[in-house]
């Protein structure tokens, strides 16, 4: 499998970090003035859990505990977490971390839990809060650290990011292209990834730029594209089927926005419309909730008669 590149590119140090200067400027200060509880505040994808990782390594300790209050929210989660930490105070050579994403999803009584630890933390303990709405954290837990608020990244900067990974990587993208990213990302950097990926797997910049229309929809699945590209071109029957079953477990109205979205630019952009593409678009017209239904919508679609323009 692929490794994505928002994991290969992932910042290993704070200059490697792109945009939110200042964040990082005051951070590096806080670190070297003994800070021991951090509060990441920031949208998606804006670098908290990165620099996280990074503050990690920078107060000595090479494997952080991360844990996702998504999932372990409870009081009794954050009561084994505190074991955890009573248990292995002064054991360890090194400093021990805790990494807590989403900690505004901590229930209050866990929250209040947390209070003690992170007013006193032993001296060989730190403690990273991330979360995406700092609004809707205890007052009490936000007084108790020192906050810093990540950015999402200004056109330049993202940029300058997907500049040097085209680079490194040898991809050759155009600038109108790497801008219609910086678009559709607006500023979250895993996304802008993750579609600069997508494009460096298409060969032409008129693809690229279609794949992009179509993620401007709101749906950056590239299995759907490919799957719909295979539709448009009339693709073997087996290939596909073996794309809609290894795409059955996706939202299918996701896929038929995709292959409207496709039919739309290919008009939108004056190309001659066979009839057979009309008439795919025309079965995908109506809302599909059930891969059943869109599935059986594409059999009918590929096996239908075919239209004999030249015979009308
Ligand atoms: N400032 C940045 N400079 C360079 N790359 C970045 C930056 N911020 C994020 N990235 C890229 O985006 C990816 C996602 O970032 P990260 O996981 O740190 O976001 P996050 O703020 O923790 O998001 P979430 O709230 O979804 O957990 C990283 O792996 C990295 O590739
Ligand atoms: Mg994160």
């Amino acid at each position: 499998m692929l490794e994505e590149l928002y994991n290969k590119y992932r910042p290993q140090n704070l200059d490697e970090l792109y945009g939110n200067t200042v964040t990082i400027k005051a951070l590096q200060k806080a670190i070297k003035n003994g800070s021991h509880t951090f509060l990441f505040s920031g949208p998606t994808g804006s670098g908290k859990t990165t620099t996280a990782r990074i503050v990690a390594s920078l107060v000595h300790c090479t494997e952080p505990h991360e844990i996702n209050a998504a999932n372990t929210r409870g009081i009794d989660d954050v009561r084994a977490i505190l074991d955890d930490i009573q248990r292995g105070a002064g054991f360890l050579e090194e400093s021990r971390v805790w990494i807590m994403d989403e900690a505004q999803q901590l229930t209050t009584d866990a929250a209040n839990a947390l209070l003690k630890v992170l007013e006193e933390p032993p001296e060989d303990l730190y403690f990273i809060i991330c979360t995406t709405e700092p609004s809707k954290l205890l007052k009490t837990i936000r007084s108790r650290c020192v906050e810093f608020s990540f950015e999402l990244l200004k056109d330049k900067d993202m940029l300058a990011l997907l500049q040097d990974i085209c680079q490194l990587e040898g991809y050759t993208i155009s600038v109108e292209v790497l801008n219609t990213i910086i678009r559709i990302a607006e500023g979250h950097a895993r996304k802008a990834l993750t579609l600069l990926q997508a494009v460096s797997g298409l060969e032409t910049q008129e693809l690229q730029e279609q794949y992009l229309d179509t993620c401007g929809l709101g749906e950056d699945d590239v299995g759907f594209f490919e799957l719909t590209q295979a539709l448009y071109k009339e693709t073997l029957w087996t290939t596909i089927i073996a794309g809609l079953n290894e795409m059955k477990t996706k939202n299918p109205e996701g896929f038929r926005k995709v292959i409207m979205a496709y039919g739309t630019t290919m008009i939108l952009r004056g190309q001659v419309m066979k009839e057979r593409h009309m008439q795919l678009m025309q079965y995908m017209k109506n809302p599909i909730y059930e891969w059943s239904n869109i599935v059986l919508a594409i059999y009918n679609w590929y096996h239908a008669p075919h239209i004999n323009v030249s015979r009308i």
